[in-house]
């Protein structure tokens, strides 16, 4: 009897999770297996109503195997390690619940289908693996129900990608890179929560880039066995910088938080160049933004101090895309050059190009955004510097900083029909 309603029952869960854009970068692994990484890093989650991932995981004895469909396309999941890494510990642990608790439904021999979609375009040119492998660990956790603290799902996120274990916190979180062998310290923890500072918020611009980067994972690698400036910036740099970050963060010293950030992710892109052969992930459109934020942060002086007030700062990843965190207030100035200097894309509606998620303009206002620099305090710099051919940058994204793994439980959120196939 007991058997029949389990069998009856739908086993499924679907959640989503955010990106994270790190501020201070993770870059090389001590361990490539178990994804254990040369240094500490830490990051800001960016809200998951502008950015997720959605994923849908249901266990049915009527599934003969484990399939897998990413933004509608079905994946071989024996090809990845990294999935089965994900799959097989959170199994391995329900595996042992069920042992000690007969009256569990047996999902641990069940097949698995899962299927997972970003809201935002791959094409956007987006890390996806964060939010990606974290949806995936969280989802499971719950659907196997799982007895697992956030800090011990990052452990199994991290072996998906490493990025991700910080994907399993909102607000600002940290990665310590841990000691032990086993990577049993290797985790994320929360610094803050988002509400801790909601008036930092960020400003994604895709940049366009034809060719294909050098990915993350073999990028770091290299670095790793050539850089001679790398084993300098895990040893002496980033030790200090996590721990002034995290006082910045609790504060809300943006001034300190951006002059890490950018310093953090030159210096990053710094070892890259350093790496044998280099590894370029900017481009010219990067470093006109680099230093169009530069002359941003030089143009108001502070009457008291006679110092310049820091209001922006920029970042970059393994790619040519730039993430502008600033005090919410800077963002309609930043918004309006950007815009300016990086006109969209011919083919491409304003709409689809940049929406303004957060009201700061008007409808005439926005109407004029891309042609010309409306606000008195900006104008200045239409003659400071040089407009890009329209689509260098291709997207602009304004969002803030959010919270972690949602879990989603309208029967509406599955991306899974009756039959237990994507939508
Ligand atoms: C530049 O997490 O993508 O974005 O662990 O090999 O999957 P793997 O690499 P990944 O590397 C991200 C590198 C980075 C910096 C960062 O997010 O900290």
């Amino acid at each position: 009897e007991q058997q029949k309603q389990q069998t009856a029952k739908v086993y499924e869960v679907t959640v989503t999770a955010p990106v994270n854009i790190a501020v201070i970068k993770y870059w090389g692994k001590r361990n490539k297996k178990l994804i254990l990484p040369t240094n500490p890093s830490l990051s800001c989650t960016l809200s998951q109503d502008h950015l997720h991932t959605c994923t849908t995981v249901r266990a049915s004895p009527t599934f003969d195997r484990d399939r897998l469909w990413l933004n509608c396309v079905e994946e071989r999941i024996e090809a990845s390690e990294r999935l089965l890494n994900c799959i097989t510990a959170t199994r391995q642990l329900r595996a042992e619940l069920e042992s000690k608790d007969p009256s569990l439904a047996p999902l641990s021999k069940w097949g698995l289908h899962i299927c997972s979609q970003n809201n935002f375009p791959t094409a956007a040119g987006l890390a996806s693996s964060a939010s990606g492998y974290a949806a995936l660990v969280s989802a499971l956790a719950k659907l196997f129900e799982l007895p697992l603290s956030e800090e011990d799902q990052s452990k199994i996120a991290r072996t998906g990608s490493g990025s991700a274990c910080r994907s399993m916190f909102g607000g600002f979180v940290a990665w310590q890179a841990g000691e032990l062998d086993d990577g049993g310290d290797s985790f994320s923890y929360q610094v803050a929560p988002a509400t801790h500072w909601p008036d930092l918020h960020a400003l994604i611009c895709v940049v366009s880039d034809a060719k294909k980067g050098v990915s993350s994972t073999s990028g770091m690698q290299t670095t790793v066995q050539t850089s001679e400036l790398f084993p300098t910036r895990c040893r002496d740099v980033v030790p200090q910088r996590m721990e002034a970050m995290k006082r910045a963060i609790l504060d809300r010293d943006f001034e300190t938080f951006a002059t890490i950030t950018m310093k953090d992710s030159n210096q990053f892109h710094a070892c890259c160049l350093d790496t044998y052969p280099p590894i370029f992930y900017l481009n010219d459109a990067s470093r006109a933004i680099i230093q169009l934020i530069h002359a941003f942060n030089n143009q108001k002086v502070d009457p008291a101090t006679g110092k310049p007030v820091i209001r922006a700062a920029y970042t970059f990843d393994a790619g040519p895309n730039a993430v502008i965190y600033a005090p919410k207030g800077a963002m309609r100035e930043l918004v309006q050059l950007v815009t300016y200097f990086f006109p969209k894309p011919i083919d491409r509606p304003s709409q689809a190009y940049y929406s303004d998620q957060f009201g700061l303009f008007s409808e005439s206002e926005y109407a004029r955004l891309g042609s010309d620099i409306y606000d008195e305090s900006v104008a200045e710099f239409k003659d400071k510097f040089s407009v890009f051919p329209p689509g260098a940058v291709r997207r602009v994204i304004h969002t803030s900083i959010g919270d972690g793994p949602r879990l989603l439980t309208s029967h509406s959120s599955s991306l899974l029909n009756d039959a237990g196939m994507p939508k």
